[in-house]
């Protein structure tokens, strides 16, 4: 049995991939802000027979997160996949200095990256085997106007996604999935006409189920899934 720890699991993507990967009988550690939700998430899992413990996370704390892959450890003794899933974004023109905004992409998006990084390293070298799985975006692929601080952070994580993944040697593995449109609350979609278009959040559940049951020496290092209508 895997243990996966989750973060942004309280809705959207995050939940979607907790449902789809307890079902396929791994114990998941959730975690994200809203403990209702993650509560509720909890109690779906269970009733479907699933092995799941959560924790309230705020990932702009390091702290949170080393609370979080304890959590993993106290609960299934290991922690074998990190899916570093939270973030957020802001549609606007950099005209607007939405400097409030910028800082919050920053700190939910890189900061929390590199603090489950700094999470989930440890435990990873004393077991010998481990697996970052991170949430980037088809935003830094293809670059859009509006887009430019959220692209920005998605691409720093891409980036050190492909650091790590050298650095890390045989024993961890490293995957950067990067969903085009998804139909979650991420965004203001009916202002951004993006909803028409939106594939279900499953679609990259089902991409992060994949990387995760290769053989433990093979690295799906990116994969990018979009909706077919996606331009
Ligand atoms: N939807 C899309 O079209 C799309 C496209 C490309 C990439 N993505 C990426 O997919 C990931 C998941 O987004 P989503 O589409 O599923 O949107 P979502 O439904 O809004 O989910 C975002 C998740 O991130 C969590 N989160 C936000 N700030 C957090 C914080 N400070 N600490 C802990 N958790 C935090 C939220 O939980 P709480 O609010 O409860 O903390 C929520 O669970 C994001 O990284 C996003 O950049 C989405």
């Amino acid at each position: 049995m895997k243990i996966i720890a989750i973060t942004g699991a309280s809705s959207g993507i995050g939940a979607a991939t907790a449902l789809r990967l307890a079902a396929s009988g791994a114990a998941v550690v959730l975690g994200a802000r809203r403990e209702d939700r993650l509560a509720d998430l909890a109690g779906r899992i269970t009733d479907a027979g699933g092995q799941v413990a959560w924790s309230r996370t705020d990932v702009r704390r390091r702290d949170d997160l080393t609370a979080l892959v304890g959590l993993a450890q106290e609960r299934f003794g290991r922690l074998d996949v990190l899916v570093a899933n939270a973030g957020v974004a802001t549609v606007a023109p950099v005209d607007d200095l939405g400097v409030d905004d910028w800082e919050d992409m920053i700190d939910v998006n890189i900061k929390g990256f590199v603090y489950g990084v700094a999470a989930a390293l440890p435990v990873f070298r004393a077991q010998g085997s481990g697996h970052f799985v991170t949430v980037v975006s088809t935003s830094g692929l293809r670059i859009v106007p509006g887009q430019v601080v959220y692209a920005g952070t998605k691409n720093a994580v891409r980036t050190m996604s492909e650091g790590l993944r050298q650095e890390m040697g045989p024993a961890i593995r490293v995957t950067a999935v990067s969903p085009g449109v998804t139909d979650t609350d991420f965004v203001p979609a009916a202002a951004t006409g993006w909803k028409s278009i939106a594939m279900e959040a499953d679609a990259i559940a089902r991409a992060v189920a994949f990387a995760i049951d290769q053989p433990a020496d093979v690295d799906v290092n990116e994969i990018v899934v979009r909706p077919t209508a996606q331009g």
